[in-house]
């Protein structure tokens, strides 16, 4: 073994070691990311195709978020909110024009976010709707992923985020994704309900796109209802679908809307929770907070990761490059058996391997792919997802396009 190889063996001996099992990472130890590349520690190049989870929608160490990093790293990083600085403003009236909401809740993580719209949600419930204390339901979608915390996990139904993590959570209602009339009925069948929490497009659950309509849809049936419309946009927002939110694709407006990962472009742990003044100002000083939330370094770094959405026209370039993409290995799938299908919306997409749920294959090609110099991931089972950062060129898709023909191709299981 070369010394170069020694060192990912090593890196990966003393996560093994001493960090606590989580993820399954693929074996690539990375040092360096730049656009849509990133590099391993033996030097090897690859194509980044899932951009963190769609955290690096802006691509790689982003010059101008790094330099805004940088320079507020060099004068103030965090006050707490105990006190007020000079950058949280700024990035409040930025962040809030920018999505058109009165208000927003800054938080870290995703997780946080949808706890805070969670908190939100239920305290609107009680004190505009009149909901008696306690009672409050809020409906969640099967097969949803929210996040990783006790809550979140509570109205999970994968049952390894959820196993023996309980007791749960009460308060929340499951029903079908993708289905208006289960949402009318649960609704319709219950006083006590508050809000219907959804992602516009299941990423986790392995970029599952609802029918053209649902959203619109579902959205009528809450406002009629007084039921609060909170779209999960941690990891379809920002421009990962082709359009700013998901939401747009259907010119819904949520009531909340939950925001992370891309916030930052991945240099930093942002998110952000937005909504109107007659939901957001139920909230009053002192009951929510979080030490780190809204912190000065975290707001340069999202006004600058924003600005580059809009300056580079992302959503634009999601937009093409996903109907090449699809294009190309639908046409692709007809030659050849092991893809069933491709599916997805902008640069959020996921291909259907052909073999059972608990098969290896998908792992399997995953590993052969980074071989070949590209970098994705399993979401569940047998479905890949490919999510690169928005960033790439026209060229520089054709060529991934290539090496995934190549690599499925040449696969032998
Ligand atoms: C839709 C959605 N919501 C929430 C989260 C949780 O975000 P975080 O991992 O930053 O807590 C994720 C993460 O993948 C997500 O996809």
């Amino acid at each position: 073994m070369s010394v170069k190889n020694q060192n990912s063996t090593n890196a990966i001996a003393l996560e093994n070691k001493y960090g606590a099992h989580n993820y399954h990472p693929l074996p690539v130890v990375l040092n360096k990311g730049e656009g849509v590349y990133v590099w391993d520690v033996d030097g090897k190049k690859y194509y980044d195709f899932l951009s963190a989870y769609s955290a690096v929608n802006q691509g790689h160490c982003h010059p101008k978020i790094i330099n805004a990093l940088k320079d507020q790293a060099e004068n103030l990083t965090l006050t707490s909110r105990a006190f007020y600085n000079d950058k949280l403003g700024e990035y409040e009236k930025f962040i809030t024009s920018y999505f058109g909401f009165d208000k927003v809740l800054p938080m870290n993580t995703g997780a946080e976010a949808v706890e805070t719209a969670i908190k939100l949600c239920r305290k609107y419930a009680y004190e505009k709707k009149k909901i008696q204390e306690e009672k409050a339901q809020i409906i969640v979608c099967e097969n949803n992923f929210h996040g990783r915390t006790t809550t979140i996990i509570s109205f999970s139904n994968d049952e390894d985020a959820r196993k023996n993590f309980g007791p749960y959570t009460p308060g929340f209602i499951k029903i079908p994704y993708n289905d208006a009339d289960a949402l009318e009925k649960a609704i319709k069948s219950n006083n006590n309900i508050a809000g219907f929490i959804v992602e516009p497009i299941q990423g986790e659950a392995g970029v599952f796109v609802p029918d053209k309509g649902y959203l619109t849809k579902a959205k009528e049936i809450c406002s009629k209802n007084d039921v609060l419309f909170i779209a999960d946009e941690v990891q379809t927002g920002i421009a990962r679908t082709g359009k700013l939110l998901a939401v747009n694709h259907e010119n819904v407006t949520p009531d909340i809307l939950i925001l992370g990962k891309a916030l930052s472009g991945g240099a930093y742990p942002v998110s952000a929770v937005l909504a109107n003044d007659e939901i957001m100002e139920v909230i009053k000083p002192g009951q929510h907070g979080s030490t780190f939330g809204g912190n000065p370094l975290a707001a340069a770094v999202a006004i600058a990761a924003l600005e580059v959405i809009t300056d580079e026209k992302l959503a634009d370039n999601a937009e093409k490059l996903g109907i090449i993409f699809r294009k190309e290995i639908q046409e692709f799938a007809k030659t050849n058996e092991l893809v069933r299908l491709v599916r997805g919306k902008g640069l959020l997409n996921a291909v259907l391997i052909n073999d059972t749920e608990d098969s290896s294959t998908a792992w399997d090609i995953c590993i052969k792919l980074k071989d070949n110099g590209l970098l994705a991931k399993p979401t569940h089972g047998n479905i890949i997802r490919f999510a690169p950062p928005l960033v790439m060129t026209e060229e520089q898709l054709m060529d991934c396009i290539n090496i995934i023909k190549k690599t499925i191709t040449e696969f032998k299981k």
